[in-house]
């Protein structure tokens, strides 16, 4: 299957979204996000209390990095939050600029945040049947805004890359928070443009 020099293919179960066959995977916990939620106090108090859960994993069908070749997984967000801000994947622009991808909702409820290094700000739902499109120069973030787990298939070029620094560093412009029961986007006060 993986490092694809030859054609194939892979099962996926779409009412549960598990992909039957994947050569990575990996599981990121909420100590691994300390440094991309906003309060990391509550952060620190849910990983001690909690004992550090899960809050997303992807299974990906990896090719070698090069040119022309595309990665391809689901990703399974579960439900929860931090304080006010829901569980979330941790964000990223591609390090590569001309790198798009492609998300399809399989099941849950939820939001992508998109924005680009100059200011322009985007948000779609994600949910069963929906795709969306991420294009080149737009980081991206899931959050889980419902009460089950989130889960898509994303593909996206081999070769792209992830800069999860800049996000780090910078944070995300808006914050997806629950605010009286539903779901707000707010502006991060922390944001560094
Ligand atoms: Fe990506």
């Amino acid at each position: 299957m993986a490092n694809a020099t030859k054609p194939y293919s892979v099962a996926i179960d779409l009412g549960s979204g598990a992909l039957k066959s994947f050569n990575k995977k990996v599981e990121v916990k909420l100590r691994d996000l300390r440094g991309f939620f906003y309060d990391r106090g509550a952060v620190d108090a849910a990983v001690y209390g909690l004992k550090n859960p899960t809050v997303y994993e992807y299974f990906e069908n990896s090719q070698p990095s090069a040119r022309g070749q595309m990665n391809f997984g689901v990703t399974t967000l579960n439900p929860g939050k931090v304080g006010s801000e829901y569980y979330m994947t941790r964000g990223h622009y591609h390090a590569k600029k001309r790198a798009a991808e492609i998300y399809v909702g399989l099941g849950g409820k939820g939001i992508v945040v998109m924005q680009t290094k100059e200011g322009r700000f985007f948000h779609s739902p994600i949910s069963r049947g929906r795709i969306v499109y991420i294009p080149p120069l737009w980081a991206h973030r899931t959050v889980n805004t419902g009460e089950e787990k989130l889960s898509f298939f994303y593909a996206y070029a081999s070769d792209a890359g992830h800069d999860y620094g800049t996000i780090r560093r910078k944070g995300f412009a808006k914050l997806v928070v629950e605010k009286g029961g539903r779901p707000k986007i707010i502006d991060n006060p922390k944001y560094s443009p």
